[in-house]
Protein backbone atom coordinates (compact mmCIF):
# COMPACT_ATOMS: atom_id res chain seq x y z
CA UNK A 1 0.00 0.00 0.00
CA UNK A 2 1.19 3.35 -0.56
CA UNK A 3 0.68 6.77 1.38
CA UNK A 4 2.03 10.02 0.25
CA UNK A 5 2.72 13.25 3.26
CA UNK A 6 3.25 16.48 2.57
CA UNK A 7 6.80 17.76 3.09
CA UNK A 8 5.00 20.85 4.49
CA UNK A 9 2.80 21.16 7.53
CA UNK A 10 -0.12 23.47 7.23
CA UNK A 11 1.45 25.91 9.59
CA UNK A 12 4.21 26.50 7.74
CA UNK A 13 2.96 26.94 4.81
CA UNK A 14 0.51 29.30 6.39
CA UNK A 15 4.09 30.91 7.68
CA UNK A 16 5.38 30.87 3.96
CA UNK A 17 2.47 32.76 2.71
CA UNK A 18 2.72 35.81 5.54
CA UNK A 19 6.13 36.05 4.53
CA UNK A 20 5.18 36.87 1.12
CA UNK A 21 2.71 39.15 1.91
CA UNK A 22 4.58 41.17 4.46
CA UNK A 23 6.51 44.62 2.89
CA UNK A 24 10.45 44.05 3.19
CA UNK A 25 13.12 46.04 3.65
CA UNK A 26 15.08 44.82 0.38
CA UNK A 27 14.52 43.96 -2.93
CA UNK A 28 16.88 40.97 -2.97
CA UNK A 29 15.14 39.11 0.31
CA UNK A 30 11.83 39.10 -1.49
CA UNK A 31 12.89 37.79 -4.48
CA UNK A 32 14.68 35.02 -2.36
CA UNK A 33 11.94 34.73 -0.19
CA UNK A 34 9.62 34.85 -2.68
CA UNK A 35 11.64 31.79 -4.88
CA UNK A 36 11.86 29.93 -1.68
CA UNK A 37 8.48 30.14 -1.00
CA UNK A 38 7.80 29.07 -3.99
CA UNK A 39 10.10 25.99 -4.23
CA UNK A 40 8.03 25.55 -0.69
CA UNK A 41 4.62 25.67 -2.78
CA UNK A 42 5.99 23.22 -5.38
CA UNK A 43 6.93 20.45 -2.35
CA UNK A 44 3.34 20.93 -0.79
CA UNK A 45 0.47 20.98 -3.87
CA UNK A 46 -1.83 18.77 -2.35
CA UNK A 47 -2.39 21.08 0.44
CA UNK A 48 -2.90 23.76 -2.04
CA UNK A 49 -4.59 22.58 -5.08
CA UNK A 50 -6.11 19.44 -3.99
CA UNK A 51 -3.98 15.81 -3.86
CA UNK A 52 -1.33 15.27 -6.48
CA UNK A 53 -2.10 14.39 -10.27
CA UNK A 54 -1.02 10.77 -12.09
CA UNK A 55 2.56 10.17 -11.38
CA UNK A 56 4.05 11.34 -14.53
CA UNK A 57 5.44 8.75 -16.99
CA UNK A 58 3.37 6.08 -15.31
CA UNK A 59 2.66 3.98 -18.43
CA UNK A 60 6.59 3.64 -18.78
CA UNK A 61 7.04 3.52 -15.28
CA UNK A 62 4.21 0.34 -15.20
CA UNK A 63 5.54 -1.47 -18.28
CA UNK A 64 8.94 -1.36 -17.27
CA UNK A 65 8.39 -2.71 -13.97
CA UNK A 66 6.49 -5.41 -15.08
CA UNK A 67 9.61 -6.43 -17.46
CA UNK A 68 12.09 -5.86 -14.51
CA UNK A 69 9.18 -8.19 -12.53
CA UNK A 70 9.41 -10.86 -15.51
CA UNK A 71 13.24 -10.34 -15.64
CA UNK A 72 14.46 -10.10 -11.97
CA UNK A 73 12.08 -10.81 -9.72
CA UNK A 74 10.95 -14.32 -11.23
CA UNK A 75 12.50 -15.21 -14.39
CA UNK A 76 10.14 -18.53 -14.44
CA UNK A 77 7.14 -16.05 -14.87
CA UNK A 78 5.97 -14.98 -18.52
CA UNK A 79 3.65 -11.86 -18.99
CA UNK A 80 2.36 -9.52 -21.69
CA UNK A 81 2.95 -6.25 -20.07
CA UNK A 82 1.40 -4.41 -23.14
CA UNK A 83 -1.93 -6.02 -22.33
CA UNK A 84 -1.59 -5.29 -19.04
CA UNK A 85 -1.16 -1.81 -19.01
CA UNK A 86 -3.92 -2.18 -22.05
CA UNK A 87 -6.39 -3.30 -19.49
CA UNK A 88 -5.45 -1.14 -16.62
CA UNK A 89 -5.85 2.08 -18.90
CA UNK A 90 -9.37 0.60 -19.62
CA UNK A 91 -10.53 0.37 -16.45
CA UNK A 92 -9.01 3.70 -15.34
CA UNK A 93 -9.18 5.87 -18.30
CA UNK A 94 -13.22 5.16 -19.89
CA UNK A 95 -14.76 6.07 -16.23
CA UNK A 96 -15.35 9.25 -14.17
CA UNK A 97 -12.37 9.43 -11.80
CA UNK A 98 -14.15 8.77 -8.51
CA UNK A 99 -16.36 5.71 -10.32
CA UNK A 100 -13.37 2.99 -10.97
CA UNK A 101 -14.55 -0.23 -9.17
CA UNK A 102 -12.79 -3.39 -8.33
CA UNK A 103 -15.18 -4.70 -11.10
CA UNK A 104 -13.28 -2.33 -13.83
CA UNK A 105 -9.91 -4.14 -13.23
CA UNK A 106 -11.33 -7.81 -13.08
CA UNK A 107 -9.84 -8.13 -17.06
CA UNK A 108 -6.69 -6.53 -16.18
CA UNK A 109 -6.07 -8.95 -13.15
CA UNK A 110 -7.00 -12.03 -15.57
CA UNK A 111 -4.07 -11.05 -17.70
CA UNK A 112 -1.81 -11.02 -14.70
CA UNK A 113 -2.68 -14.79 -12.72
CA UNK A 114 0.20 -15.72 -10.33
CA UNK A 115 0.52 -18.20 -7.29
CA UNK A 116 2.65 -18.20 -4.31
CA UNK A 117 4.46 -20.44 -2.23
CA UNK A 118 3.43 -21.32 0.93
CA UNK A 119 3.88 -20.68 4.22
CA UNK A 120 5.40 -17.37 3.39
CA UNK A 121 2.36 -15.11 3.40
CA UNK A 122 2.89 -11.78 5.15
CA UNK A 123 0.24 -9.75 6.01
CA UNK A 124 0.82 -6.30 8.48
CA UNK A 125 -1.14 -3.10 9.33
CA UNK A 126 0.15 0.18 10.17
CA UNK A 127 3.75 -1.75 10.67
CA UNK A 128 4.66 -0.94 6.98
CA UNK A 129 8.30 -0.11 7.85
CA UNK A 130 9.41 -2.72 9.95
CA UNK A 131 7.33 -4.85 7.70
CA UNK A 132 10.17 -3.83 5.04
CA UNK A 133 13.58 -4.53 7.13
CA UNK A 134 11.17 -7.84 8.47
CA UNK A 135 10.94 -9.30 5.19
CA UNK A 136 14.18 -8.19 3.90
CA UNK A 137 16.31 -9.40 6.70
CA UNK A 138 14.50 -12.80 7.05
CA UNK A 139 14.22 -13.27 3.32
CA UNK A 140 11.36 -15.97 3.69
CA UNK A 141 8.56 -13.99 3.40
CA UNK A 142 5.96 -12.26 0.79
CA UNK A 143 3.79 -9.23 1.26
CA UNK A 144 1.52 -7.86 -1.22
CA UNK A 145 4.49 -5.54 -2.59
CA UNK A 146 6.59 -8.84 -3.82
CA UNK A 147 3.67 -9.70 -5.88
CA UNK A 148 3.20 -8.69 -9.82
CA UNK A 149 0.99 -5.98 -9.17
CA UNK A 150 2.14 -4.79 -5.76
CA UNK A 151 5.77 -4.19 -7.65
CA UNK A 152 3.89 -2.84 -10.45
CA UNK A 153 1.73 -0.52 -8.92
CA UNK A 154 3.72 0.40 -5.58
CA UNK A 155 3.65 4.04 -4.59
CA UNK A 156 1.99 5.10 -7.99
CA UNK A 157 -0.97 7.50 -8.05
CA UNK A 158 -3.16 7.80 -11.30
CA UNK A 159 -7.09 8.82 -11.76
CA UNK A 160 -8.65 9.53 -15.59
CA UNK A 161 -10.14 12.81 -16.18
CA UNK A 162 -14.22 13.16 -16.04
CA UNK A 163 -14.35 14.57 -20.17
CA UNK A 164 -11.48 13.44 -21.46
CA UNK A 165 -10.06 10.19 -22.05
CA UNK A 166 -6.90 10.06 -20.57
CA UNK A 167 -4.67 10.29 -17.14
CA UNK A 168 -5.30 12.99 -15.07
CA UNK A 169 -1.51 14.47 -14.44
CA UNK A 170 -2.42 17.73 -12.58
CA UNK A 171 -4.51 16.57 -9.83
CA UNK A 172 -6.17 13.56 -8.22
CA UNK A 173 -9.02 13.10 -5.73
CA UNK A 174 -8.09 12.42 -2.43
CA UNK A 175 -9.60 8.71 -1.19
CA UNK A 176 -11.97 10.53 1.19
CA UNK A 177 -14.03 12.13 -1.28
CA UNK A 178 -14.16 9.02 -3.44
CA UNK A 179 -16.51 6.11 -3.09
CA UNK A 180 -14.35 3.90 -5.97
CA UNK A 181 -11.09 5.92 -6.30
CA UNK A 182 -9.03 4.31 -9.02
CA UNK A 183 -5.93 3.68 -6.82
CA UNK A 184 -8.07 2.09 -3.68
CA UNK A 185 -10.27 -0.09 -6.04
CA UNK A 186 -6.35 -1.76 -7.55
CA UNK A 187 -5.27 -2.06 -4.11
CA UNK A 188 -8.57 -3.76 -2.92
CA UNK A 189 -8.58 -6.11 -5.43
CA UNK A 190 -4.96 -6.93 -5.17
CA UNK A 191 -5.21 -7.41 -1.59
CA UNK A 192 -8.11 -9.52 -2.45
CA UNK A 193 -6.34 -11.88 -4.49
CA UNK A 194 -3.44 -11.91 -2.34
CA UNK A 195 -5.25 -12.96 1.03
CA UNK A 196 -7.62 -15.51 -1.34
CA UNK A 197 -4.43 -17.71 -1.99
CA UNK A 198 -2.87 -17.56 1.39
CA UNK A 199 -2.07 -21.24 2.34
CA UNK A 200 0.21 -23.10 4.84
CA UNK A 201 1.15 -20.76 8.24
CA UNK A 202 0.76 -16.78 7.58
CA UNK A 203 1.55 -14.19 9.66
CA UNK A 204 0.10 -11.33 10.44
CA UNK A 205 2.28 -8.15 11.75
CA UNK A 206 -0.23 -5.91 13.96
CA UNK A 207 1.12 -2.67 15.66
CA UNK A 208 0.80 -2.55 19.64
CA UNK A 209 1.88 0.95 19.84
CA UNK A 210 -1.78 2.05 18.50
CA UNK A 211 -5.41 2.15 20.00
CA UNK A 212 -7.00 -0.48 17.50
CA UNK A 213 -4.20 -2.32 16.04
CA UNK A 214 -6.85 -4.53 14.49
CA UNK A 215 -9.24 -1.99 12.89
CA UNK A 216 -11.86 -3.29 10.57
CA UNK A 217 -11.75 -0.50 8.70
CA UNK A 218 -7.93 -1.31 7.49
CA UNK A 219 -7.00 -3.38 4.26
CA UNK A 220 -5.92 -6.04 6.99
CA UNK A 221 -9.21 -5.98 8.60
CA UNK A 222 -11.46 -5.56 5.53
CA UNK A 223 -10.84 -7.20 2.84
CA UNK A 224 -7.69 -9.50 3.47
CA UNK A 225 -9.26 -11.13 6.38
CA UNK A 226 -12.35 -12.10 5.07
CA UNK A 227 -10.58 -13.52 2.07
CA UNK A 228 -8.49 -16.22 3.86
CA UNK A 229 -9.73 -19.44 3.58
CA UNK A 230 -9.79 -21.76 7.00
CA UNK A 231 -9.26 -24.97 4.79
CA UNK A 232 -5.97 -23.85 2.92
CA UNK A 233 -4.30 -21.70 5.91
CA UNK A 234 -3.01 -24.06 8.47
CA UNK A 235 -2.32 -21.31 11.17
CA UNK A 236 -2.61 -17.47 11.31
CA UNK A 237 0.53 -16.58 13.53
CA UNK A 238 -0.21 -13.07 15.04
CA UNK A 239 2.63 -10.98 15.76
CA UNK A 240 2.23 -7.61 18.08
CA UNK A 241 4.54 -5.13 17.57
CA UNK A 242 5.19 -2.17 19.75
CA UNK A 243 7.76 0.53 19.35
CA UNK A 244 10.64 0.22 21.75
CA UNK A 245 9.72 3.48 23.28
CA UNK A 246 6.24 2.45 23.79
CA UNK A 247 3.24 3.34 24.21
CA UNK A 248 2.34 -0.11 25.03
CA UNK A 249 -1.35 -0.15 23.90
CA UNK A 250 -2.04 -3.12 22.78
CA UNK A 251 -0.76 -6.97 22.76
CA UNK A 252 -2.43 -10.84 22.35
CA UNK A 253 -4.15 -10.25 25.52
CA UNK A 254 -5.59 -6.50 25.29
CA UNK A 255 -7.56 -4.53 23.18
CA UNK A 256 -8.64 -4.85 19.62
CA UNK A 257 -6.44 -7.83 18.78
CA UNK A 258 -9.11 -10.15 21.12
CA UNK A 259 -11.50 -9.11 18.53
CA UNK A 260 -9.22 -10.90 15.72
CA UNK A 261 -8.63 -13.85 17.24
CA UNK A 262 -12.60 -14.23 18.05
CA UNK A 263 -12.88 -13.61 14.36
CA UNK A 264 -10.56 -16.42 13.54
CA UNK A 265 -12.19 -18.66 16.35
CA UNK A 266 -15.52 -18.52 15.33
CA UNK A 267 -14.33 -19.15 11.57
CA UNK A 268 -12.12 -22.05 12.47
CA UNK A 269 -8.68 -21.27 11.97
CA UNK A 270 -5.79 -22.31 14.20
CA UNK A 271 -4.02 -19.31 15.53
CA UNK A 272 -1.12 -18.25 17.62
CA UNK A 273 -0.59 -14.97 19.22
CA UNK A 274 3.22 -13.34 20.32
CA UNK A 275 4.07 -10.51 21.91
CA UNK A 276 7.60 -8.61 21.15
CA UNK A 277 8.81 -11.33 18.38
CA UNK A 278 12.39 -11.15 19.37
CA UNK A 279 13.78 -10.50 16.04
CA UNK A 280 11.32 -7.77 15.43
CA UNK A 281 12.85 -6.05 18.74
CA UNK A 282 16.25 -6.43 17.19
CA UNK A 283 15.38 -5.22 14.00
CA UNK A 284 14.38 -2.11 15.76
CA UNK A 285 17.26 -1.88 17.91
CA UNK A 286 19.40 -1.82 15.32
CA UNK A 287 17.88 1.12 13.80
CA UNK A 288 17.71 2.47 17.50
CA UNK A 289 20.25 0.89 19.82
CA UNK A 290 20.58 3.55 22.62
CA UNK A 291 16.69 2.19 23.79
CA UNK A 292 16.99 1.23 27.35
CA UNK A 293 15.00 -2.22 26.11
CA UNK A 294 17.78 -2.57 23.48
CA UNK A 295 20.69 -3.08 25.89
CA UNK A 296 18.79 -5.61 28.01
CA UNK A 297 18.24 -7.62 24.64
CA UNK A 298 22.06 -6.73 24.01
CA UNK A 299 23.25 -8.08 26.93
CA UNK A 300 21.18 -11.57 26.89
CA UNK A 301 22.20 -11.98 23.64
CA UNK A 302 26.00 -11.69 24.64
CA UNK A 303 25.37 -13.73 27.95
CA UNK A 304 23.69 -16.02 25.95
CA UNK A 305 26.28 -16.67 23.38
CA UNK A 306 29.22 -16.15 25.67
CA UNK A 307 31.47 -19.08 25.52
CA UNK A 308 32.47 -18.89 29.59
C1 LIG B 1 -20.45 5.22 -12.47
O1 LIG B 1 -20.43 3.94 -13.09
C2 LIG B 1 -21.71 3.36 -13.24
C3 LIG B 1 -21.52 1.95 -13.81
O2 LIG B 1 -20.43 1.87 -14.68
C4 LIG B 1 -22.56 4.24 -14.15
O3 LIG B 1 -23.85 3.69 -14.27
C5 LIG B 1 -22.65 5.63 -13.53
O4 LIG B 1 -23.36 6.51 -14.38
C6 LIG B 1 -21.27 6.21 -13.28
N1 LIG B 1 -21.36 7.47 -12.54
C7 LIG B 1 -20.66 8.54 -12.90
C8 LIG B 1 -20.82 9.75 -12.03
O5 LIG B 1 -19.90 8.56 -13.84
C1 LIG C 1 2.99 2.13 14.99
O1 LIG C 1 2.22 3.19 14.48
C2 LIG C 1 2.74 4.47 14.73
C3 LIG C 1 1.72 5.48 14.26
O2 LIG C 1 1.32 5.21 12.93
C4 LIG C 1 4.08 4.58 14.01
O3 LIG C 1 4.65 5.85 14.24
C5 LIG C 1 5.02 3.50 14.50
O4 LIG C 1 6.22 3.50 13.76
C6 LIG C 1 4.37 2.12 14.36
N1 LIG C 1 5.19 1.14 15.03
C7 LIG C 1 5.67 0.05 14.43
C8 LIG C 1 6.47 -0.87 15.28
O5 LIG C 1 5.49 -0.18 13.25
C1 LIG D 1 3.06 -23.42 11.57
O1 LIG D 1 2.77 -22.74 12.79
C2 LIG D 1 2.65 -23.61 13.91
C3 LIG D 1 2.24 -22.77 15.08
O2 LIG D 1 3.04 -21.65 15.22
C4 LIG D 1 4.00 -24.32 14.13
O3 LIG D 1 3.88 -25.22 15.20
C5 LIG D 1 4.40 -25.08 12.87
O4 LIG D 1 5.68 -25.63 13.02
C6 LIG D 1 4.39 -24.13 11.67
N1 LIG D 1 4.64 -24.88 10.46
C7 LIG D 1 5.43 -24.42 9.48
C8 LIG D 1 5.55 -25.28 8.28
O5 LIG D 1 6.02 -23.34 9.58
C1 LIG E 1 24.38 -10.27 31.24
O1 LIG E 1 25.66 -10.18 31.89
C2 LIG E 1 25.92 -8.94 32.47
C3 LIG E 1 27.37 -8.97 33.01
O2 LIG E 1 27.64 -10.21 33.60
C4 LIG E 1 24.93 -8.67 33.59
O3 LIG E 1 25.18 -7.45 34.22
C5 LIG E 1 23.54 -8.67 32.99
O4 LIG E 1 22.55 -8.52 34.00
C6 LIG E 1 23.26 -9.98 32.22
N1 LIG E 1 22.01 -9.83 31.54
C7 LIG E 1 21.07 -10.76 31.52
C8 LIG E 1 19.82 -10.43 30.79
O5 LIG E 1 21.21 -11.84 32.07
Amino acid sequence: MYKHTSLLRPNEAARCVTTMRSPTPSAPFVTISVTLCFILLLLCPDRLRGELGTTPNIKHIVVGRCYSYMALVDPSLRYDCEDIWRQFEEAVVRQSSCNVTVAHYRQMFEAMPQTWPCDRFLFWSKTRTLMHSYAAVTGHFWTLEDTLAGYMFNDLIWCGQDEDTGFDFSSCPTWSTCRNHPVYSLWRQASQNFAERACGNITVLLNGSIANAFNRKSMFGSVELDGLNPYSVNYVNIKVVTNLEGPFIESCRHGSILDLIQVLRSRGFRWTCTDNDQTLMILQCIQNPKQPSCQSCANSLLNRSSPI
